[in-house]
């Protein structure tokens, strides 16, 4: 089988509510995760684009998070109807979709992992 062109890792962890982390299931991360799968499929890219759910990415202010490999792009705040983008733009020509990307100062900070979501 030959190698993946892409992999997505979307975070569909769970807190408890009230949690001050937040976390990207209470902000609708199966969807996202579910419009991904539909997208592979409808574009038949079984083998060529993998897209996983995965545990909390420590960037959780910015919710729901997914990361891009083998890039290593971070996308935050990403919405159901962000995903064809991702796949037309970022998956299909390799344009990153930048104003969905969490800001590189930001990334792997406590600020992103605790929230609230820094100022741009
Ligand atoms: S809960 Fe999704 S990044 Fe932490």
């Amino acid at each position: 089988m030959p190698n993946l062109k892409h992999h997505v890792f979307i975070c569909t962890n769970e807190r408890e509510p009230g949690s001050p982390r937040g976390c990207c299931a209470s902000r609708g991360a199966a969807a996202v995760r579910e419009r991904f799968k539909e997208e592979v499929g409808k574009r038949k890219l079984k083998g060529i684009v993998r897209a996983n759910q995965s545990g909390c990415l420590d960037q959780c202010a910015y919710g729901p998070t997914i990361v891009v490999y083998p890039e290593g792009v971070w996308y935050g705040c990403v919405q159901p109807d962000d995903v064809s983008e991702i796949f037309d733009s970022h998956l299909d020509k390799g344009q990153i979709v930048e104003r969905l990307v969490i800001p590189e100062r930001h990334l792997n900070t406590p600020a992103a992992a605790m929230g609230p979501k820094p100022e741009a």
